[in-house]
């Protein structure tokens, strides 16, 4: 007969349990989250992230090879373990320790406001077709792999109401649309996609209220996504986004409504952006609407820094776009103590006289570390010489981790960074060999993605993620693809420019160019 097993779970030392009943042989991350306990799991279940991290008060788990890669023998000792690479054989009690989604309620990073506001203010001054009625307002929403960002927009003015941010909740299967494709190949659609309609709702409610205003003020509703997020919403298999023909089921503009896509009582036009292919969306789409890429003369280079790394560089006749497999480390995702830009990220790191300080988002008591504060700290580390140019840390540190703030810095955090940052110079360099040019030619270089907004452009040049050529061309534009959502709920003028993007876009794939791994592991290195 099937062996059933109860875990007794306390999520604090304080807090009551919940049981959740397994059978022998069961994952435990996979228990913990079907009973509705939410768990960090940003590398999907690869036990290779850190994030499931609980803690043995009762019973027995075995350690696993990953537990032995992950974490050190003194937090083995103290009972810690991966809920993703657990299989209990008996009852335990065990205590959440890894950072739940609730911690990435208050997300602001994937809003750079000015960016935003100037973007739509063009808009209004050129649009012709623009709305005057009172109190009529347009949503526009940035489907984000790690973050959901929304603005308000008032279409008799045009200016930009209020915004508001969540965490993506389908972040409980994983951190990157690889993931994500993956737990819907395994049945997961459904499920996907319920739980982002219900976080596009929960948004929308909460923006509304911020905003002090009613769904029957609003007109229109557009969202922008990458093409997996776009997938999931509409409830679309994902089989061939992850795997040859990479084929999607619908690149185009999809026209609905509110009430039948999302669930809202109301209903109102729903319009998603148009991708190029099943590596570079809509959100790219928007970006280089938002950047003006549609009449750019001088070739320019967009880099999307988020959880997929999408670069495009050209001119308004020609483009080239590609994605890298960038991974997540950049928003802090596969990183120890990485977390989003929350309240109490740390984003700045400097060594005055050899000792370190820090500083936080909103100077919050640190809870991790963004992506800024990773490469902020990496590049303070290389100049101290604590770690080398082959990316190693030196002895002391190699085993323990740099500590910083009550928390560390392990070399796999910096294996992360050094392959994050060689897949976007490579891409780079491609798509510059593609055009011909060197990177003196380039007029301009948009950086995208939440993390941006702090970013040290000299500490990325420090650590390889651009070239010193482009010091001093660089543009932060916060989140483009909202930027671009926020500028399409003008008028049909701006959706025809996005088609003209798109049909000048021409897509490349970097594993299948010769010189792609030399290229790779040269960039590795800082
Ligand atoms: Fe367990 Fe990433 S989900 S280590």
């Amino acid at each position: 007969m099937e062996q059933r097993i109860v875990i007794k779970v306390f999520k604090s030392i304080d807090s009551r349990n919940s049981l959740v009943y397994m059978s022998k042989g069961d994952n435990l991350l996979d228990a913990l989250v079907s009973s509705n306990l939410t768990i960090s799991n940003e590398c999907g279940g690869m036990g290779t992230c850190g994030k499931c991290m609980i803690r043995l008060v009762e019973g027995a788990l075995d350690i696993s090879t990953q537990d032995r890669n992950v974490l050190s023998e003194h937090e083995l000792a103290e009972g810690y373990r991966l809920a993703c690479t657990a299989y209990p054989d008996r009852d335990c009690t065990i205590m959440l320790c890894s950072r739940t989604s609730d911690d990435f309620k208050v997300v602001t990073e994937t809003l750079s406001y000015n960016a935003i506001k100037e973007s739509s203010m063009e808009v209004i001054s050129h649009s012709k077709t623009f709305l005057h009625e009172k109190n009529s307002y347009a949503l526009a929403i940035d489907l984000g792999t790690t973050t959901l960002a929304f603005a308000i927009i008032s279409l008799r003015d045009g200016v930009i109401i209020d915004k508001y941010s969540a965490n993506n909740p389908q972040r409980i299967y994983g951190a990157d649309v690889v993931s994500r494709i993956k737990s819907s190949n395994e049945g997961k659609l459904k499920m996907l996609s319920d739980l982002i309609r219900k976080g596009l709702r929960d948004g929308i409610y909460a923006l509304l209220a911020k905003a002090d205003t009613k769904m029957s003020n609003l007109e229109k509703i557009i969202i922008s996504g990458n093409t997996t997020m776009i997938h999931l919403l509409m409830e679309y298999p994902c089989d061939n986004l992850g795997a040859y023909p990479f084929k999607p089921i619908n690149l185009g503009i999809i026209n609905t409504f509110s009430d039948d896509l999302i669930g809202l009582n109301d209903r109102i036009p729903l319009m998603i952006l148009p991708g190029i292919s099943a590596f570079v969306g809509g959100d790219v789409t928007a970006g280089l609407l938002a950047c003006g890429f549609y009449h750019k003369e001088e070739p320019c280079i967009f880099i999307d820094l988020g959880t997929n790394g999408e670069i495009v560089l050209g001119h308004k006749d020609r483009l080239f776009v590609t994605s890298t497999a960038a991974g997540p480390a950049f928003e802090g995702g596969n990183i120890l103590y990485g977390v989003g830009s929350i309240p109490g990220a740390i984003y700045n790191v400097s060594f005055k006289n050899k000792i370190l300080s820090y500083n936080t988002i909103d100077n919050a008591p640190p809870v991790g570390l963004c992506g800024t504060g990773l490469i902020e700290l990496v590049s303070e580390l290389l100049i101290e010489g604590l770690i080398d140019r082959s990316g190693l840390l030196v002895d002391r540190y190699f085993d323990s981790g740099y500590p910083i703030a009550g928390m560390k810095l392990i070399q796999k955090d910096i294996r992360e960074l050094q392959l994050a940052k060689s897949a976007i110079r490579v891409g780079m360099d491609i798509l510059l060999k593609k055009l011909g040019l060197s990177y003196e030619e380039l007029d301009e270089v948009y950086l995208a993605g939440g993390f941006g907004y702090h970013l040290d452009i000299e500490k990325a040049v420090m650590i390889g993620l651009l070239p010193e050529a482009l010091m001093n061309k660089v543009k932060v534009v916060g989140n483009a693809s909202l930027s671009g959502a926020i500028m399409s709920l003008s008028d049909s003028e701006t959706i025809k420019k996005m088609q003209d993007i798109i049909s000048s876009a021409e897509e490349v794939h970097l594993s299948n160019e010769d010189d792609f791994n030399d290229l790779f592991i040269n960039y590795l290195s800082f």
